[in-house]
């Protein structure tokens, strides 16, 4: 991917942003963008000294998808990241980044997408999850997915300590494959997603 530039989203603790925010795509991170204000993942930000942007959820949704499709693109990203980022992006924001918009989810898809992916696998007595990095398209976590690893599920599993199980792992997948796609670009064929051009 010739000059990544790379605008992570994060809407709570920023963990995921964290871990790469510590690793070597770094480098490629232009700005972190939230739609809640006092998210940690903003502090988090600015101790790195990358800029940061906010765009709080409005009661006219077409509204905030414009603000913030327009904040976005302030920055010419040739890569979304969505980590931990808990709206769904607008339609004309999916379309016009086909493919090159990435999101981490807390399950092994297509089990257990949304937002209470965590709490749904225990509800529903599942005995594996795990975390999957996936593209984003117009759908509720349906796009093709990039990569994915398993997590077992203990019997005294809470929904906290699950989901830290999950982070664990999630931050690392996360990272390696943010440092291949800028290194290696994608290719989307279909469902089926490989590194490189
Ligand atoms: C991750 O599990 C992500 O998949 C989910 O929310 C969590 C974000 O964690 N959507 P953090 O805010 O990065 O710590």
């Amino acid at each position: 991917m010739p000059d990544p530039r790379i605008v992570v989203l994060a809407s709570g603790t920023g963990s995921l942003l964290q871990a790469i925010i510590d690793s070597s795509v770094r480098e490629f991170v232009v700005a972190v963008g939230s739609d809640v204000p006092d998210a940690p993942a903003l502090a988090r930000a600015e101790a790195a000294e990358i800029p940061t942007f906010v765009v709080p959820m409005r009661a006219d949704r077409n509204e905030w998808d414009r603000e913030l499709s327009g904040q976005i693109r302030d920055w010419r990203p040739s890569l979304i990241v969505t980590a931990g980022f808990m709206r769904i992006l607008g339609s004309e924001m999916v379309a016009e980044f086909t493919d090159r918009i990435i999101n981490s989810h807390p399950a092994l898809l297509p089990a257990f997408p949304g937002a209470h992916a965590v709490r749904d696998a225990l509800a529903y007595g599942a005995k594996v999850t795990g975390c999957t990095v996936h593209l984003v398209d117009g759908g509720v976590d349906t796009g093709p997915i990039i990569a994915q690893q398993p997590v077992i599920i203990e019997s005294d599993d809470t929904e906290e300590s699950l989901h830290e199980r999950i982070k664990e792992i999630e931050r690392v997948l996360l990272v390696d494959v943010l440092s291949r796609v800028v290194r290696e670009g994608v290719s989307v064929r279909g469902r089926s997603v490989t590194f490189g051009e």
